[in-house]
């Protein structure tokens, strides 16, 4: 059988905060359940943010050429996404931000250029979302979730699962809590073998 394909994006800025400690695991699960993963570190990308000149109105192109490209064509080619991003003011970080945006372009694509009924119980591919934030408010993923699910509404993705962390602030935090990365490794195990039917197709 074919090994699912999966893009996991790092969204963090710090390289070993938090969210990249458990998004490691789950990677480190989904290759021990099957998964082909490639790993993006949005940090290290040359990725300006969105302009929003619409020279995507045409054909559903981007007009700024960075590595927003290489970077779309990866999780569009992908049976699933592990995305995880730190809470920044109640949304996604800057550097998940402006990937989301950029994706305007695909937005512009799906229900401008190329309009046509599409049912939303067929996405495509699922979505596996970490969240961590350093307070414990019972709204402290309201944001980041409103963002997330029409985020994944444009690449037809369905949420597969969140993995949500309160209380988690400083780089190593999460090391505290042996659970949480248990935790992540058994999800991106999961994660891997719940893609084997979109790798059916
Ligand atoms: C710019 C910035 C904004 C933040 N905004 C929030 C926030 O709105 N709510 C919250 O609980 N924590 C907030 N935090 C704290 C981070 O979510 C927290 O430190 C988290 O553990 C960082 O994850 P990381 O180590 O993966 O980067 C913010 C931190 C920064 C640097």
């Amino acid at each position: 059988m074919t090994a699912p394909k999966i893009v996991a994006v790092y969204g963090s800025p710090r390289r070993n905060g938090n969210t990249a400690t458990l998004l490691q695991k789950a990677v480190e699960g989904a290759r021990d359940g099957g998964a082909e993963v490639a790993e993006i570190v949005l940090r290290d990308l040359k990725m300006s943010p969105c302009l929003e000149i619409y020279g995507c109105k045409n054909a559903g192109e981007c007009r700024l050429k960075d590595d927003f490209q290489k970077t779309r064509d990866h999780i569009l080619a992908s049976h699933g996404l592990m995305l995880a991003s730190p809470v920044f003011f109640y949304t996604v970080s800057a550097h998940t931000k402006i990937l989301m945006d950029r994706f305007q372009s695909l937005w512009v694509k799906k229900y401008w250029v190329d309009p046509r009924p599409r049912d939303p119980q067929k996405a495509q591919r699922k979505g596996l979302f970490i969240a961590v934030g350093a307070t414990k408010g019972k709204k402290l993923f309201d944001g980041i979730l409103l963002s997330l699910k029409y985020f994944f509404d444009v690449i037809d993705m369905e949420l597969w699962k969140a993995l949500l962390y309160r209380g988690l602030d400083f780089e190593g935090d999460v090391l505290k809590f042996p659970e949480y990365i248990d935790e992540a490794y058994e999800a991106g195990m999961e994660f891997a073998k719940a893609l084997e039917d979109n790798v059916k197709g």
